[in-house]
């Protein structure tokens, strides 16, 4: 099944993976999709890493690398990654940090065992810089994506110079509006069941809206896909093709931990909230103590991208780090979208790619079986 935009691109089937796993890339790539590697949390030299592995592994298929660049964050006039970065750390409150840490301690969660205080987060356009001129040196890197908002001219403009193309992430229709308006190639549109940084409006509510508003732009539909009934949804209503992210955080591939995927396999799909707990604005995730601790009246309030990010990141990392320890998962960080409910078994990528195709094409077969051939 391929539509125009899996043509202009090269791949077998509309099914582009988000993941911030380089394994999950090579094998959704190899299966006919496309993996887009979320380098949110690398560093440049983390990032060349991750990508070199994928070039080695790849072969001739083709992937993408997402950046996080939001329209409005704290430090936007800074140029420099040092000064913003000190910025933003002398900004935390000493209250918060405080708030954190009682909570990772009362969890029982172990101390980061090296010594480095290397926060590798990059919210911000001069940070991102960085990881699109990585990017852009790798032949097989076929498209860039931002979330969090349009990016900066230049990086438009850089990305499609190259022959690339360069999409971002919409959770609203004005948004998607303004991609269009700012010369991106494409756009994802994101409804609010979906994992990460998500919106109000649902997906079936949105999509339709977004493909009637940005045609013949191509849209990709994000937020509540995890089967071929789904996906056949989708594609229903006009888009390019369908764009997922929580159900490869369960695959074979995926470097969760046990701990994490028990409790993605335990989850209902009432158990996850919209919460700025974690990053600062409002993403999906697993609802647990955590959450439920920073929306409290008696509690600090949540900071504003990207600091809250920063206060965070050694609770992030030190959850996934030790997902099986203490009370670790009543506290961690666990990103997921409401299919969580679907999770219930570990799947390769490859057999997850092939499913969705299969269960389409049954689901296709039986809307033509109910409706009435002249
Ligand atoms: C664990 C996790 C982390 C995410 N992080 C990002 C991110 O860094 N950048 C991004 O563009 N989207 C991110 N997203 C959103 C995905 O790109 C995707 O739009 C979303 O997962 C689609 O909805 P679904 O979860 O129902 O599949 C994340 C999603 C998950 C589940």
């Amino acid at each position: 099944m391929q539509t125009d935009f899996c043509k202009q691109l090269g791949i077998e089937a509309p099914i582009f993976a988000f993941t911030h796993c380089r394994d999950v890339v090579v094998a959704v790539s190899k299966a006919g999709g496309i993996g887009v590697l979320g380098a949110v949390g690398f560093s440049p030299a983390k990032l060349k890493e991750e990508l070199d592995w994928i070039d080695e592994h790849i072969g001739d298929h083709i992937y993408g690398v997402d950046t996080a660049i939001p329209q409005k964050y704290e430090g936007m006039d800074l140029t420099s990654p040092e000064e913003l970065v000190e910025m933003l750390q002398a900004a935390i409150p000493q209250q918060h940090r405080e708030f954190s840490e009682k909570l990772l301690a009362d969890a029982g969660v172990p101390e980061w065992p090296e010594q480095d205080d290397e926060v590798s987060l990059s919210f911000s356009a001069v940070q991102a810089q960085a990881l699109v001129d990585e990017a852009l040196t790798r032949p097989n890197c076929r498209m860039i994506v931002n979330a969090l908002g349009t990016p900066p001219a230049e990086i438009i403009k850089q990305v499609q110079d190259s022959g690339r193309l360069i999409g971002a992430l919409a959770g609203r229709l004005k948004h998607g509006i303004a991609h269009k308006n700012a010369g991106l190639d494409f756009v994802i549109c994101q409804g609010s069941e979906g994992g990460g940084h998500a919106g109000e409006v649902t997906s079936v509510i949105l999509w339709p809206q977004m493909v009637d508003a940005i045609a013949p732009l191509p849209v990709l539909a994000a937020g509540g896909i995890a089967d071929g009934r789904q996906m056949l949804a989708a594609m229903s209503m006009g888009v390019a093709g369908v764009w997922m992210g929580s159900m490869w955080l369960n695959s074979v591939e995926a470097s969760a931990e046990p701990a994490q995927r028990e409790s993605y396999m335990n989850a209902t799909s009432e158990d996850t909230v919209r919460s700025r707990s974690f990053t600062g604005k409002t993403a999906r995730m697993l609802k647990n103590e955590w959450t439920e601790a920073w929306d409290r009246e008696d509690t600090p309030d949540a900071l504003p991208m990207p600091l809250q990010g920063y206060l965070t990141f050694d609770a992030v990392r030190r959850t996934h780090r030790y997902a099986g320890s203490g009370d670790c998962q009543k506290i961690a960080f666990n990103p997921v979208g409401q299919v969580v409910g679907q999770i219930n078994s570990i799947e390769s990528c490859r057999d997850i790619v092939f499913r969705l195709l299969t269960e389409y094409s049954d689901a296709l077969d039986h809307i033509n079986a109910i409706t009435p051939q002249e």
